[in-house]
């Protein structure tokens, strides 16, 4: 199936383009066409529970890495595909008949259209499968009524930059299942962890039955290091039940772990709760420490033509960093705003690619910070144990979860302040 006239969608998507800003990947494609690796695609279905579907949808279906793999296991269904891009629908037509699948329809077609079910037209679907884009996306007016026909109304509440396009997807595929459809959906990091996706993550869990979600390998995707999420759920009102979450890695999908839907609501992801339940030390946070933790002032051209000696994230190469040694030369006149890391400092870096490696203890010297560093004051007494929880294996795992970002990574305060730590 063909939209009529698809090529004004498409001019109005790539107008809208300059303005939609992709979160996905440093290659900023504007339509967000990282294409899921077809081994992932295989992993995917096995995620779903239904053993027969009599029709499938697949929104944003690109060249076809989800759909084939769905058309290999429900070999009967009738599986209906959307793109906006053009150039997708002679691969997904050739990748579903190498499949031997013909019951297949594709629409060339803007997911985001309020009109959408009108343009596919015919009954509902019992199976969603979807790896939509991530980006952030300029408001429409249609969006309040695919919102409410999808019973997320609430979102309506939300701050309009907190509901990217991979939210959207997921409200039409709401308008298109039938009750009890089961969905199963490909989401960035961001909605699944992230303190600001809360709002998002409660509508989610009252309107929608959220089965599992699974952690999926970096990698996951063609043209980026994302990290990203299954989300397999039913059509059906949540009732505070329990989530399974697990982890796909090279030896397959992890034994689940059971969160419960508050737990849920705070966050979802395999990488915090697998790493808090093999933890075995006391836990603390930086938070309930009372830490004080302070960014570095100065930016990138400050530094280089500052004359006191300078702390960055190029920094950390010292062999002992449980002992570190900054300059001994005395600084200059202390300016207003300016940030000093002295002995006692715990020293960690806020955006970096490999920040969980970039932390130590300062015992010796002094220098001024750049905004590409924290400094950690806590207690003398906790110092030691607290630069050595950040410094272990499950102190950097936590960082890792903890920090955002595709290649230079960063982290947030109230992140760091939360994170959690334990005493060897
Ligand atoms: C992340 S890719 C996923 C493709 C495929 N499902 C996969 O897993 O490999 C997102 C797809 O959504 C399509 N897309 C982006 N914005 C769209 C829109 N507004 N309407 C329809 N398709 C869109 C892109 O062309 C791309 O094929």
């Amino acid at each position: 199936m063909r939209a009529r006239d698809a090529s004004p969608i498409l001019a109005n998507q790539f107008t809208v383009s300059g303005e939609m800003h992709q979160e996905f990947g440093s290659g900023r494609d504007p339509l967000g066409r990282y294409y899921t690796d077809p081994s992932i695609g295989q992993a995917f279905v096995s995620l779903l529970d239904r053993r027969h579907a009599s029709s499938i949808l697949d929104l944003g279906s690109g060249g076809g890495s989800l759909t084939v793999a769905a058309a290999q296991r429900w070999t009967d269904a009738r599986i209906q595909t959307v793109d906006l891009d053009f150039g997708a629908e002679e691969n997904i037509r050739l990748g579903m008949a190498s499949a031997g699948h013909l019951a297949h329809s594709h629409l060339v077609a803007d997911v985001l259209d309020e009109n959408l079910p009108e343009l596919i037209g015919g009954p509902l679907f019992d199976l969603a499968v979807c790896n939509p884009p991530y980006a952030k996306i300029r408001w429409r007016d249609g969006f309040a009524r695919i919102l409410s026909e999808a019973g997320l109304a609430d979102l309506r509440a939300v701050p309009a930059e907190a509901l990217p396009s991979d939210i959207m997807f997921l409200a039409q595929i709401l308008r298109l299942a039938e009750p009890g459809a089961e969905v199963g959906i490909i989401v960035p990091d961001g909605l699944i962890s992230a303190r600001r996706s809360r709002a998002v993550r409660e509508a989610l869990l009252r309107r929608v039955r959220v089965m599992r979600v699974v952690q999926l390998p970096r990698g996951s995707f063609r043209g980026t290091e994302a990290q990203a999420h299954v989300i397999v759920f039913r059509n059906e009102l949540g009732r505070g039940e329990d989530v399974d979450i697990s982890n796909l890695g090279a030896n397959g999908v992890s034994s689940p772990l059971s969160i419960s839907s508050s737990a849920a609501e705070a966050r979802m992801d395999y990488g915090y709760y697998g790493l808090r339940t093999a933890t075995t030390g006391h836990r603390f946070t930086l938070r309930e420490i009372h830490a004080d933790i302070t960014r570095g002032s100065l930016s990138s051209s400050e530094a280089r033509e500052c004359c006191d000696p300078v702390f960055h994230t190029n920094g950390f190469v010292q062999a002992d960093p449980l002992a570190y040694r900054l300059s001994r030369e005395r600084l200059g006149q202390d300016r207003l705003g300016r940030r000093i890391a002295e002995p006692g400092d715990i020293l960690l870096a806020r955006v970096d690619r490999e920040l969980h490696r970039k932390v130590c203890l300062v015992i010796e010297g002094r220098a001024v910070m750049t905004d590409c560093v924290y400094r950690i004051r806590v207690p003398a007494m906790w110092r030691s144990s607290v630069a050595r929880a950040l410094m272990s294996a499950n102190g950097q795992a936590a960082l890792v979860c903890a920090s955002r970002g595709v290649g230079a990574r960063m982290l947030n305060k109230e992140d760091l302040l939360d994170l959690e730590l334990e005493t060897a």
